[in-house]
């Protein structure tokens, strides 16, 4: 009997070496080789085959026709947006998120309302059978005649299909359970998911119809399988959320149709996700009045405006070294705008713990929410509140000037609609703008100026 031949895959990267290493040389992850059989040269050829069917010529670029791709939107605004406007045809989706977060209740509403639509939708699930789905659809209420389900998990199948039914719409749950009989490794490693990915890549492309992909998230966060999963499909999103939480938040980490600042907020409820139109209300829900270390900032969430509260806690370090811990925040902006404060407001923070957090489980990374970061330090510091009334905006510069931020009479005009009565803003930004009617505004140039307001000094 002939060997089988194995090589080595970096499930992180897909490095290939002939033997097992402790340490890829391609990403430096740590313990990530996984030994798969390798693929004979016949097996090869089919795909070299498959991949060949798409012919094409180098041509210019002038004669290239540049229409716009069409989109479906669906009825669920918050996924249209996330997306960049709707479903782009001929493009592959990859949705990732937690054990039980509910990427296949999205899904299977998402297709029941394409369906409803008039459009054709292929459902193939590898994780359910036919009649768990069915229970789940009666749950939902789903119900068309032009939704397929299909409980399959060889991908030649799957193939003909989808060529047989020639759906509008293809959802694949999930991708670890997808395999290729013809590569000897099992569903899920690194080999399969790539081959899986390009074959619905090339379907995708081929036939112009859009391909969404649940992917299994990691302990560690990101994606099951090769990072080059995500290099190779259109769009990545997560689904993500806390398990003790009914809020679920869409985000778009890479989008080649559109931004990847949207995100879309859901709850989720007996009869399945319900959108959320106004995300600040439920952010802000929860606010202790007048408590230290709180502050509520306006930050841009894609093209909309979000009030989050930002809290903090300084309490003095029993180590040698102060803990700086941020959850929501980069800690690196943390530790920075502390050495702002230490320098040029002069309090003395290098003996203090500080602890941050976004309420609400947002992650937040525009420098506008910095002025507020700092106000909630000092407020926590001091141990003095702030008024529960006050919204704060501003991005803080290295020698403690307040900067302008973006798209200002948004975050003003959102503040004002939840009912705040006073924003603190960088003075660059005031005037050029109609100020809503009723909300002060407070333009300030540097931090100390902002604490004046905020904390009285
Ligand atoms: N009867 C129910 N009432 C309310 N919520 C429910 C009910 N049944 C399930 N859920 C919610 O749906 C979630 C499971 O959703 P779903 O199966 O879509 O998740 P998933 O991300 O696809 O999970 P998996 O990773 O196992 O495929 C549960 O965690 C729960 O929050
Ligand atoms: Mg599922």
């Amino acid at each position: 009997m002939v060997k089988k031949k194995t090589k080595f895959i970096c499930q992180s990267c897909g490095y290939e070496s002939p033997k097992w290493m402790g340490r890829c040389p391609g990403c430096g992850e740590w313990n990530q080789m996984v030994e798969e059989v390798e693929m004979t040269g016949r097996q090869k050829k089919t795909f070299i085959h498959s991949e060949s069917s798409r012919i094409s010529k180098p041509s210019p670029l002038i004669t290239v026709q540049s229409t716009e791709e069409p989109r479906t939107t669906t009825n669920m605004k918050e996924f249209n947006r996330v997306l960049g406007g709707g479903i782009v045809a001929g493009s592959l989706v990859l949705i990732g998120g937690d054990p039980g977060i509910g990427k296949s209740t999205l899904l299977l509403q998402i297709s029941s309302q394409l369906a409803s639509g008039g459009h054709k939708v292929l459902y193939i699930s590898g994780e359910e059978s036919a009649k768990q789905i069915k229970l789940r659809a009666d749950r939902l209420n789903v119900d068309s005649s032009n939704l397929y389900i299909y409980s399959e998990t060889n991908l030649e199948l799957i193939n003909l299909a989808i060529e047989q039914l020639n759906p509008e719409f293809v959802i694949i749950d999930s991708i670890q359970t997808v395999y290729h009989p013809e590569v000897t490794s099992a569903p899920g490693s690194v080999s399969q998911v790539r081959e899986s990915t390009a074959e619905f890549m090339r379907m995708a492309k081929v036939q112009g119809m859009a391909i969404f992909i649940v992917g299994h998230v990691t302990k560690e966060g990101s994606i099951a399988g090769p990072r080059i999963l995500e290099h190779m499909v259109d769009t990545v999103l997560y689904f993500e959320g806390e398990r003790h939480h009914s809020y679920r938040i869409l985000r778009a980490v890479k989008n080649r149709f559109g931004s990847t600042n949207e995100m879309g907020i859901f709850e989720m409820k007996e009869t399945g996700l319900i959108e959320v139109e106004n995300p600040s209300e439920i952010f802000l829900e929860e606010r202790a009045q007048s408590a230290s270390g709180s502050t509520v900032v306006a930050s841009m969430e894609g093209t909309r405006p979000v009030l989050v509260e930002i809290q903090a806690l300084i309490a003095p370090t029993s180590f040698n070294y102060p803990r700086r811990m941020a959850t929501g925040i980069d800690h690196n902006r943390v530790s920075l705008l502390m050495a702002v404060l230490e320098k040029r407001v002069g309090l003395l923070l290098q003996n203090q713990d500080a602890y941050l957090k976004v309420a609400g489980g947002v992650k937040l990374d525009e420098p506008a929410i910095d002025l507020a970061v700092a106000v909630s330090i000092v407020s926590s510091f001091r141990d003095k509140p702030t008024r529960s009334t006050d919204c704060i905006i501003g991005e803080v510069g290295l020698t403690g000037e307040v900067r302008r931020v973006t798209r200002i009479e948004q975050r003003v005009r959102e503040a004002e609609k939840l009912g705040f009565s006073r924003v603190i803003i960088p003075a660059h930004n005031l005037g050029g703008w109609n100020t809503p009617g009723k909300i002060e505004v407070i333009g300030v140039s540097t931090v100390e100026e902002a604490l004046e307001y905020a904390l009285g000094g």
